[in-house]
């Protein structure tokens, strides 16, 4: 049977870095969930059609390969925004959910990280985590990712948009974020990307010898 750990939490809490080196730790599959909502929504931004076609977004939904998820592709921030606002599509979750599970099966473990995965996509998760950190500090990680990339960017604003994310994401009436009931919480707003590692690796052991 195959393991699942389901990695919930905000934008920018630091789950992608997170689950990448839990799966690495383990040796299992890593699926960026945010990467599928991402996808779904270049296709429909590329299509050019309007953004409010529950049907046509569906489609697109259907259509995303999860081999083929790039985030260095997907990145852009008009991509992010596209992807908030079709994730509030009950079918286009129900398309993008029915893949998720099917990743989810991989053997010998998976890791999934997202919005929804402890509460819809995988509730039968050997281990749940929540991962989250305040918004001042979300925003600033965000700040010093974009410089450090060589670009330009203004915390104001970056701030702002992670507090309307944070609206979008919580307060959408299919499947908000929110911990499930059974998840561990994990704030990293004090840890370094390290120390929520090794917490994580702690939850996750204790977890699996229980299994
Ligand atoms: O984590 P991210 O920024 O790449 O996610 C993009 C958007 O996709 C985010 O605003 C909410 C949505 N999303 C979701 O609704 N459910 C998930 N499991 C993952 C992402």
């Amino acid at each position: 049977m195959t393991l699942t750990i389901a990695i919930d939490g905000p934008a920018a809490a630091g789950k992608g870095t997170l689950s990448r080196r839990i799966a690495e730790e383990y040796g299992f599959h890593h699926l960026d969930t945010g990467l599928t909502y991402r996808a779904a929504a270049k296709a429909l931004l590329d299509t050019g059609l309007p953004f409010d076609d529950e049907a046509v977004a569906e489609k697109m939904a259907r259509e995303v390969d999860l081999s083929g998820l790039d985030r260095s592709v997907l990145s852009a921030h008009q991509i992010g925004e596209a992807a908030s606002k079709i994730a509030v599509m009950p079918a286009v979750r129900r398309a993008l959910v029915e893949a998720q599970r099917a990743f989810s099966q991989k053997e010998p473990g998976t890791v999934l990280d997202g919005r929804d995965i402890g509460t819809v996509v995988c509730p039968d998760a050997a281990v749940k985590l929540y991962v989250t950190a305040s918004p001042e500090v979300r925003a600033k990680r965000r700040f010093d990712e974009i410089i450090a990339g060589g670009g330009s960017a203004d915390y104001d604003a970056i701030f702002e948009d992670v507090k309307k994310r944070d609206e979008r994401d919580m307060g959408r009436a299919d499947s908000p974020l929110r911990p499930a009931a059974d998840a561990h919480l994990l704030d990293t707003s004090e840890m370094s990307i390290e120390a929520a590692f090794q917490a994580a690796k702690t939850l996750i052991d204790a977890a699996l010898r229980e299994k």
